[in-house]
């Protein structure tokens, strides 16, 4: 029998850490799979996944910049993808490609091992693209006292709120509008980290013991880990491990068993 083939796709798509951290999750699961990265431009999204169905791919993912465009390809889609208006994971069916999104599920994963508790507390997210709308579904889920989402530009947040609305309350707000608010937990979903920024916020957002998560991580994740930092949270974390739960979720959806994320996440860092 041949060796079930996946794969994630993107441009660029060379600097992916999916290929290693699926090969040691076959290694550690003992399953015999081959997992490359495969660069498309945007203009051939839909022929290049009619093409790699064609050959057989057992599953994809999908990163930038295709998370949106997938999702209208897509056979089905999951109704967590469709919230989040994105999919991350490609599922073969027979005549076609299933969408699901797993940034949110990777998330709580992640948040639940580190112990950063949603239920019953004031959430803040920064930031209103792609990510937010994955994990905003889930974080709602979890039960927050407050979620509020602020944004550069302030329409982004209105329109989630309302996008969201079926799944619980969300509080728009500009980041100037902070003001005088304080929070428990304090999730960056921006990609401003990448070009060394960090969104512009008003003083004391951090409540006592506050806890700061970055879905970012290597260098992007530095400027709001040193904002993070300087406003005396009690935790700062970056999104490594959610990127690697994101991806055990995958593997579980393709071959219907969890790997153990710790190995993986250790050999990351
Ligand atoms: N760990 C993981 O598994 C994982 C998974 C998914 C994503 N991520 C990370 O999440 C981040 C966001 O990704 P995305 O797909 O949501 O990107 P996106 O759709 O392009 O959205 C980018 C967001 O960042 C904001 N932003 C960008 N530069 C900014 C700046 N200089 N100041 C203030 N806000 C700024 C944008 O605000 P405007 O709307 O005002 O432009 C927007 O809200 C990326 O760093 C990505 O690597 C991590």
């Amino acid at each position: 029998m041949s060796v079930a083939r996946f794969a994630v796709i993107g441009q660029p798509v060379s600097h992916s850490k999916s290929p290693r951290i699926h090969a040691q999750f076959a290694q550690d699961c003992g399953v015999e799979l081959q997992y490359q990265a495969i660069e498309i431009e945007p203009r051939q999204l839909a022929d290049r996944l009619r093409e790699l169905h064609a050959q057989g791919y057992a599953g994809l993912n999908v990163t930038l910049p295709h998370k949106a465009a997938v999702a209208a390809l897509c056979e089905s889609v999951s109704e967590r993808a469709q919230l989040a208006g994105a999919v991350n994971c490609l599922i073969r069916t027979d005549t076609g490609w299933r969408g699901d999104n797993t940034d949110g599920e990777g998330l709580l994963r992640d948040l639940a091992r580190l112990g950063i508790e949603i239920n019953g507390q004031r959430v803040l997210i920064l930031g209103a693209g792609g990510a937010a709308r994955g994990i905003i579904g889930p974080l709602l889920e979890a039960g927050p006292k407050l979620l509020v989402v602020s944004n550069r530009n302030p329409w982004k947040p209105e329109d989630l709120a309302e996008r969201f609305k079926a799944v619980g309350p969300l509080v728009p707000r500009t980041h100037l509008a902070l003001k005088g608010d304080a929070f428990d937990v304090v999730i960056n979903a921006t990609s401003a980290g990448h070009s060394g920024d960090m969104p512009r916020l008003p003083p004391g957002l951090l409540a006592a013991g506050a806890k700061c998560y970055d879905l970012s991580y290597g260098i992007a994740s530095e400027p709001f880990a040193n904002w993070a930092r300087k406003q005396s949270a009690a935790v700062v974390e970056d999104g490594l491990g959610m990127l690697v739960e994101q991806a055990a979720s995958s593997f579980e959806l393709w071959l219907g068993q969890r790997p153990q994320t710790a190995p993986v996440l250790a050999g990351l860092r």
